[in-house]
């Protein structure tokens, strides 16, 4: 029996369909590209659901990986601290803003962000203070743990839930058009004194389909919830991490969130991590000699120093004096295809922040993740050595920072001509 039969047989695999799912195995990994069974190479234009920093299997993650299997694999963060997670502490404190001085260590982007809800709420209990509603933007994805989904924009994903969630303010993300809307809207919901926190992804909306916004409108945004004492969440599980051209997205904001939910990318696509960073204000309020202050939260993996030292090795690397000339040279490359491409008639819109490239396909109907366009585009892509996995109709492109300017090309280019065999 083959790989995929038996994975047929065996597995269930997340966000498809089973019925009817087109599975393929993927044997090894080198640099940008991913190969199958029979050897056929793709480039890896999703970064492998955006988690792949400095190409696959990359060569000083491995080995800082291996020399720490050596020495300890793993030990209970409870009670316990290793080498790895305060130096990877020590190194996210002094990559994020200012402001953010403390690290919580979980095991994915859901549970970073199932961290940060946690402990707004607490952190109002923890005051005596009852503040049971958050808010969010609408479109926004912030994981499928409870509390995350709770927080993730309603319908679709989560609809077969919705009648156990908790209740969030849901605004439009601001534009040009509708921010004063927006703004006036925001005020008033933080005026009611019940509003834990605002949770959002900086600049980028990720999963509803690259979702792009101004930093001043988010920056305002923020400045109004600290002026009503509302705690900011900024989830930046896909844009931390060079995704946006910087560190962080929150680099670019005037306002800097109190808490930073980090993941994806942190260990170069290795190997499973989530942070959630804090300042001050939201340590202080657990910091007591009250016992029940205390945050009751983790997992077994907690602070697992195998996923520190990777993150530590491709932070590392994000240091390196070539690593930030690189990801201008492809957020500059990226511009260049995106700006070609969006001539064409097939394409509604095309658009970049920092290394993100996305192109919305027009489709006739509505974007969205359901909007099935994307699928037989997807499928030609595959045949042409290319893998970029639409979230319905809009193609993100998400390179390991590693990828040549060919390889860049050869995606667009790609993606052009099968759009152009899609027209004739
Ligand atoms: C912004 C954002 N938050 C949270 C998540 C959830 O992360 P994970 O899939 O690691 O649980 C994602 C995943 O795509 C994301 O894009």
């Amino acid at each position: 029996m083959n790989l995929k039969d038996k994975d047929r047989l065996y597995v269930w695999h997340p966000f498809d369909q089973m019925k009817g799912a087109n599975i393929l195995p993927i044997t090894r990994g080198e640099g940008a590209y991913v190969f199958d069974e029979k050897n056929k190479r793709y480039i890896d234009g999703f970064s492998s659901w955006w988690v792949n920093g400095h190409g696959h299997c990359n060569s000083y993650i491995r080995e800082k990986v291996h020399d720490q299997m050596t020495k300890l694999e793993h030990v209970a963060f409870g009670g316990f601290t290793h080498a790895p997670a305060v130096e990877l502490a020590e190194k996210i404190v002094h990559h994020t803003p200012e402001n953010i001085t403390k690290v919580f260590f979980s095991d994915n982007g859901s549970t970073a962000n199932e961290v940060a809800i946690k402990m707004s709420m607490q952190y109002w209990a923890n005051k005596g203070e009852k503040r049971n509603r958050f808010i969010a933007f609408e479109g926004g994805y912030h994981g499928d743990t409870f509390g995350s989904m709770c927080v993730t924009a309603r319908g679709g994903f989560n609809e077969p839930f919705e009648h156990f969630m908790f209740d969030v303010d849901f605004i439009p993300l601001p534009n040009e058009s509708n921010k004063d809307e927006v703004f006036s809207t925001f005020k008033k919901l933080i005026q009611g004194n019940d509003v834990c926190a605002f949770i959002f992804e900086p600049l980028v909306q990720g999963a509803s389909g690259m979702n792009m916004y101004d930093h001043k409108d988010l920056s305002h945004l923020i400045k109004m919830a600290k002026d009503a004492e509302v705690l900011t969440i900024a989830d930046e599980v896909f844009t931390g991490f060079g995704r946006t051209g910087s560190w962080f997205a929150s680099d670019l904001l005037s306002e800097k969130p109190n808490m930073m939910c980090l993941s994806k990318t942190v260990t170069g696509g290795f190997l499973p991590l989530g942070l959630t960073a804090v300042d001050d204000l939201v340590y202080e309020a657990f910091y007591s000699d009250e016992q029940h202050h205390t945050f009751l939260h983790g997992h077994s993996y907690t602070g697992n120093p195998l996923c520190c030292a990777a993150a530590n090795a491709s932070l590392e690397l994000m240091q390196e004096e070539s690593f930030w000339p690189k990801i201008s040279s492809i957020q500059h490359r990226v511009q260049q295809n995106i700006q070609s491409i969006s001539n064409h008639k097939l394409v509604r819109d095309a658009r970049i922040k920092g290394t993100i490239g996305a192109v919305e396909i027009d489709s006739g109907g509505k974007s969205s993740y359901f909007n099935n366009s994307g699928k037989l585009i997807y499928k030609k892509l595959l045949d042409k050595g290319v893998i970029l996995r639409p979230l319905g109709n809009v193609f993100p492109v998400v390179t390991p920072y590693c990828i040549s300017n060919e390889d860049i090309d050869y995606i667009f280019q790609s993606l052009k001509e099968v759009l152009d065999e899609i027209i004739t």
